[in-house]
This record gives structure tokens, C-alpha cells and sequence, in this order.
């Protein structure tokens, strides 16, 4: 990555951070003083792990799980480890996600509130379950040995589709909960006339945006790719990849140059441009 480049996705990649760590204080703010703290009693503090486990998993997770193979200093090592990373980072998202549903499902059941009338709550079981087959799908494409390269560059456009079609999606079920949980909550004084709680809530919603967005754009970002193992081998073999500096030039040079996980080990021709999401094209 160009000196340039490198400069523009550590601001981007700060911001994110500093955005997904204030979102997490905030929620546990929300929670533990303006509500009713946390417990698994059946009660409202159960209810409150729903948001705080949301947070910190389905979104700050996935955010950085989706991100992690974009970070610079992590280039030198092997595209394997990365994978176990990105697929743990998942794994761990999806885990948290599933307690949070538990927490909620258990507190209505306890209260004998129904279940499942709200969009908040379809379009956040469809995000989850997607998500679950999402994960099972990148396990067998992209951790099995014996799946042909054919397929996972097949796959490669769908998963990456998929994956930011599904963070993007849980942003938007997360501020429809935060909607929801505020009208339903508060009373004297109102959402409407606009208390402490009802602001500072507002804000967390607005992180989460930011949030979203900023990932959004690193995992859009073409010149930001880590390069492929072709161009990190030819790097390490011309005396190391050490200073990460090294791979803009080698990028640039081999700009068309496909990922392994896009065309596999042979460079065929049908390995068609512009649907190629690894591709080392700058833009
Ligand atoms: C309920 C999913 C985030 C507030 C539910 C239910 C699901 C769900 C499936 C239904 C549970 C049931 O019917 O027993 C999700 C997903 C989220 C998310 C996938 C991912 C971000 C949030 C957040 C809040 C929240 C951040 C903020 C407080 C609520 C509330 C309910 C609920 C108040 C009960 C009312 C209802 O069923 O709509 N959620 N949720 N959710 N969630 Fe979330
Ligand atoms: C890339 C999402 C699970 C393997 C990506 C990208 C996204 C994504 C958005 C594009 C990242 C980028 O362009 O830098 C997800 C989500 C998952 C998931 C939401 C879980 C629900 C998995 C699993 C594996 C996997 C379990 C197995 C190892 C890969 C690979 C890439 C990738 C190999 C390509 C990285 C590259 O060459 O730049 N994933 N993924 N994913 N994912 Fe996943």
C-alpha cells in the first residue's frame, strides 16, 4: 500500500474503531444506568443483554471480521491464519447473536409477551439465520481442502455480497430496536419530548452509522486488498515483507493479477474482470 493510501486508511480505520468502542460504552451505559442493568432472571435485565450482545457482537464483531483481512500488518502472514481469524472473528458474532435471541425470547416468554410481531424481529431472525448459512457456506468454500478453487471464485462474489449485504442489514434492525425499545419504555417524560435517555440513545444510534458506513467503505476500497500470494511470496523471497510499504509498487505493477480464492492456482481466461472482487486493480 502507498505511504498516501496507508495514511488515508489508518484515519479511516481509527475513526471506525473509536466509533464501534464508543458505541459498545454507550449501550453498556443504556443499559446499566438508564435501565435496569444486566442479569438472566426472566426479567427486564435479561431483556438488556439483548442490545448490549447485539452490539458488541453482531455488529463490532462482524464489523472487524469483515475489515481484518485489509489490515496492512497482518500481510506478512499466512492467508490460512487470516481465514481462521475471519471465520472465528464470525463464528464468535454469530455466537453472541444467538444468546442475545435466547435472552429476549426467555424474557417475553417469562412476561407472556408474544413473540415475533415486530419487522424489527423478522428481518433480525432472517439476518441471523442468513448469517448462520453464510458461515456454514464460507467453511465449506473457503476452509475445506478438497472444494475446487473453480468454486470458491465462483462463490467469492456472492459471499462478499452476502456478508455486506447482511452487516448492513443488522445496522438497520439495530436502529429499528433502539426505535422500538424507546417508545416502548419511555413513559414520563416521553421519546417525544426528547429526555436525557431518549438523546443519549439517539447518539448510539448515529455511532452505529457511522460505524457501518466507515466499514463499508474500507471493505469497498480496492486499492486497500491485501495483495495476493503471489505478489507476497515474490515479496518475500526478494528479502521480506517486513515493511508493508513494499507491496504498493509490487500492487501496481501486477494490478490485474487475480486473488488465489478468485481464479485458483491456474489464471484462466474466463476469469472474467470486472466480477472479481480480489482483484489488485486500484481505483
Ligand atoms: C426483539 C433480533 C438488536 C430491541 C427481537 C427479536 C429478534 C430480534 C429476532 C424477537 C424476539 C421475540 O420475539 O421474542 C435482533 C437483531 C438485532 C437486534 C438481529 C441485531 C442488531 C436490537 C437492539 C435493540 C433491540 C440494538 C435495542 C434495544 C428489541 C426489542 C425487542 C426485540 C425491544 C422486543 C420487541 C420485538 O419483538 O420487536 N430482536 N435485535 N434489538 N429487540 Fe432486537
Ligand atoms: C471475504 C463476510 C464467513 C472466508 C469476505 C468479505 C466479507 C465477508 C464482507 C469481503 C472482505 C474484503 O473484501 O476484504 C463474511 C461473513 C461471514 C463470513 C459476514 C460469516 C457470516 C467466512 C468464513 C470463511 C470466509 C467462515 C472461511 C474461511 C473468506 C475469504 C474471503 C472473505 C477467503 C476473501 C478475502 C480476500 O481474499 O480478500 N467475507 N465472511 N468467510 N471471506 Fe468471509
Amino acid at each position: 500500500m502507498a505511504m498516501e493510501n496507508f495514511k488515508h486508511f489508518l484515519v479511516v480505520l481509527s475513526v471506525a474503531a473509536a466509533a464501534g468502542l464508543v458505541s459498545i460504552i454507550f449501550v453498556l451505559r443504556w443499559v446499566l444506568h438508564f435501565r435496569e442493568g444486566l442479569a438472566w432472571d426472566g426479567g427486564p435485565a435479561e431483556f438488556n443483554w439483548h442490545p448490549v450482545l447485539m452490539v458488541i457482537g453482531f455488529i463490532f464483531l462482524q464489523g472487524t471480521a469483515i475489515i481484518v483481512y485489509r489490515i496492512p500488518w497482518t500481510w506478512h502472514r499466512s492467508k490460512l491464519m487470516m481465514k481462521f481469524i475471519h471465520a472465528g472473528l464470525n463464528l464468535l458474532a454469530f455466537i453472541l447473536a444467538v444468546i442475545s435471541m435466547v435472552a429476549v425470547f426467555d424474557f417475553h416468554n417469562a412476561a407472556k409477551i408474544p413473540n415475533m410481531y415486530s419487522l424489527h424481529s423478522w428481518v433480525g431472525l432472517a439476518a441471523v439465520i442468513l448469517y448462520g448459512l453464510q458461515l456454514v457456506l464460507g467453511v465449506g468454500m473457503y476452509l475445506m481442502p478438497f472444494t475446487p478453487a473453480s468454486w470458491r471464485a465462483a462463490f467469492m462474489p456472492l459471499h462478499v455480497y452476502g456478508g455486506l449485504f447482511l452487516f448492513t442489514s443488522v445496522i438497520a434492525v439495530a436502529l429499528m430496536g433502539i426505535t422500538e425499545k424507546l417508545i416502548f419504555s419511555l413513559s414520563d417524560p416521553k421519546y417525544k419530548d426528547s429526555p436525557p435517555e431518549a438523546i443519549f440513545v439517539n447518539v448510539l444510534g448515529l455511532l452505529l452509522v457511522v460505524f457501518g458506513a466507515l466499514i463499508l467503505w474500507i471493505a469497498t476500497r480496492k486499492s486497500w486488498k491485501r495483495p495476493s500470494e503471489q505478489i507476497l511470496h515474490t515479496l518475500h523471497t526478494d528479502g521480506g515483507v517486513e515493511d508493508s510499504s513494499k507491496v504498493g509498487p509490487a500492487l501496481s505493477q501486477l494490478s490485474d493479477v487475480p486473488n488465489e480464492e478468485t481464479c485458483g492456482d491456474v489464471r484462466k481466461r474466463s476469469c472474467k474482470l470486472d466480477d472479481q472482487p480480489n482483484l489488485l486493480v486500484n481505483n
